[in-house]
């Protein structure tokens, strides 16, 4: 099985389109089908309830499109680009770390020069026509736009990530969760990069969607409350430490030896396996690596990807960063507006600080009606500010030197109810694209019968587009009707069927199992004589008979976990 195989099943089952195709497509954009629609939802749901109803975090919904002030202070304008390189023969645009996957061990973390002198070194070529490759150059990766028409427009950008819309939002999420830390805020939506060379289907897109927390902590407290009752479970690590070497892990061990820097970011690397895992993403082929020093995105301090195993090598399909303090920092250097936090202490504790006592008596000949003034800006200085013989205040405005003789620096003692610090950021951002092809390529299993090759899907019941598949054994009125029943009961239970009457049984099981249906209840005429139906689980192809009363409890509990069919069966 290969990539290609998985996306033929997603295009002809209505997964996963090319979009555009009827104009020729465009690289890097793809539209989701009916099927590829409910299991992106699905998804959704499995990682809004784990966040929202398991961890307390609570959901918001920003804008796509932002002013320019906001991106030049998160460092996207500026920073957010990959190395390019273009074929001088036939103008093809590549990401040069790219074409070095297989040479170099790391050429993500290469510089210009580096790569140019790699690419020399392997006699790196087009590898669409073998032409000479240009110089390493950079490409900013942001979608640049007008926001409002004409000489009033102001330049805009698409997001690149959800986030920013989470950061810039920070003082009234502080205001509605009360003024405490830690508290953290999820957020799904599109982003938008305008990626050089996408070439691996849905892996990497122009348009994608995120899934992204944000988990603002005090930086002087990383520890994480339930990180007590998981710190014996384990994690496949591989950290930044020369020759790449995997380890397995408890996350105590983990953050004992620190090789996972704190609490909350192994407690969170740790959620992330799990959730993944509950969508469908196979355990042996998952793994977190770390970001090399010079690897790391601009804002991070600390990064681990989570990778999972696909056909096109070991792919990133979440990376979970300490952010620090850089974004709120940088919104508050750059809009000017306070977003630290004040720590409360358990009561206030009375400290000694310098402070500007200004000579007022001396003052009123030099500065005149604005002595008043003056003194006021010389109290609310810091003595820190002071260079010498003089201090600069600003007065209405404008920089003024006060020489030294005016003011006397004075130790006071003043209680204090607490530290204020800008929070720092731990943030899982998923990327739901490369969540949901890893579960199609990782659920894809190709089975054999006597009429030939077949495709079982085994989707995780949570991500499964439809859950079960209702049929009345033959297309005959006095099955049709019951099975119909049984369809439109589950349906109102909030169960997404497919009912299905046409063709032979078997091919009615293989239609259900080649798009992942977990579950199919097929009702004969013993339904009519005893009132049960079959359930047929998809991987087993085993079958039990249940009492049709009791189809929606028992499916409902198969589907959630709550039960499993081989106990079913034992019954
Ligand atoms: P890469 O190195 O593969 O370009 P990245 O390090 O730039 O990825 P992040 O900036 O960490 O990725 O983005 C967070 C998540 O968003 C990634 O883990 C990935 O799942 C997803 N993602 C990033 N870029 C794309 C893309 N172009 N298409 C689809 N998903 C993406
Ligand atoms: N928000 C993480 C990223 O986009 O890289």
């Amino acid at each position: 099985m290969n990539s290609a195989d998985v996306l033929s099943l997603c295009k002809r089952r209505g997964f996963i389109w090319p979009a555009y195709e009827i104009y020729g497509g465009i690289a890097g954009l793809y539209d989701y089908g009916p099927l590829g629609t409910a299991m992106k939802n699905n998804i959704i749901e499995a990682w809004r309830r784990a966040y929202t109803l398991g961890e307390g975090f609570v959901e918001i919904d920003s804008d796509t499109i932002g002013p320019e002030a906001v991106f030049k202070a998160s460092g996207h304008v500026d920073q957010f680009a990959d190395k390019l390189v273009t074929c001088t023969q036939c103008k093809t645009p590549f990401r040069a770390d790219h074409l070095l996957k297989d040479k170099h061990p790391n050429p993500g973390a290469l510089n210009f020069e580096e790569l140019d002198a790699e690419i020399a070194k392997h006699g790196v070529a087009c590898p669409d026509c073998e032409g000479e490759l240009s110089r390493s150059e950079e490409f900013n990766l942001m979608f640049k736009t007008t926001i409002g028409p004409g000489s009033a427009g102001r330049v805009g950008y698409l997001r690149p990530e959800t986030a920013q819309g989470i950061f810039v939002n920070f003082n009234s999420l502080l205001r509605y969760m009360r003024e405490r830390l830690p508290f953290g805020v999820i957020q799904v939506g599109r982003g938008y990069r305008n990626e050089i060379s996408p070439r691996q289907g849905v892996i990497r897109l122009r348009e994608f969607n995120m899934m992204e927390a944000e988990l603002f902590v005090d930086p002087n407290d990383k520890t994480w409350p339930r990180f007590r009752d998981v710190r014996h479970e384990t994690l496949r690590l591989v950290p930044n430490e020369p020759g790449d070497k995997e380890v397995v892990m408890s996350l105590e061990e983990a953050v004992e030896q620190r090789v996972v820097a704190n609490e909350t970011l192994a407690y969170f690397l740790w959620f992330t396996q799990r959730f993944l895992i509950m969508v469908g993403v196979d355990a042996e082929r998952l793994r977190f690596r770390q970001h090399l020093k010079n690897e790391m995105a601009h804002y991070a301090a600390d990064c681990w990807d989570a990778e999972a195993l696909l056909s096109f090598g070991w792919t990133e399909i979440v990376g979970v960063a300490d952010r620090g303090c850089w974004d709120l920092s940088r919104h508050i250097e750059f809009s000017k507006v306070d977003m630290s936090v004040l720590m409360r202490y358990d009561s206030p504790v009375e400290v000694e600080r310098e402070v500007i006592k200004p000579k007022f008596n001396l003052m009123g000949p030099e500065f005149k009606a604005k002595a008043k003034l003056v003194g006021n800006a010389l109290e609310e200085s810091d003595p820190k500010e002071i260079k010498g013989d003089h201090i600069v205040v600003l007065v209405e405005g404008s920089p003024l030197k006060v020489d030294r003789k005016y003011f006397d620096v004075v130790k006071v003692k003043e209680k204090v109810p607490g530290e204020r610090v800008v929070p720092h950021v731990i943030e899982p951002s998923h990327g739901l694209d490369r969540i949901m092809y890893t579960c199609l390529e990782h659920a894809y299993t190709e089975k054999q019968d006597k009429e030939g090759n077949y495709i079982v899907m085994r989707l995780s019941p949570i991500s499964a587009p439809i859950k079960v598949g209702v049929f009345p054994l033959m297309g005959k009125e006095e099955l049709i009707t019951p099975a119909g029943e049984i369809d439109w009961t589950l349906r109102m239970n909030g169960v997404l069927t497919s009912f299905d009457d046409s063709g032979s049984i078997g091919r009615r099981y293989a239609r259900m199992d080649e798009i992942g249906t977990p579950f199919c209840i097929t009702v004969d005429y013993q339904t009519l004589e005893d009132g049960t139906v079959t359930i047929r689980e998809r991987d087993s192809t085993e079958q039990v008979r249940v009492r049709k009363d009791e189809v929606v409890a028992i499916l409902t509990s198969l589907l959630c976990g709550s039960a499993d069919f081989v106990s079913l069966k034992a019954k």
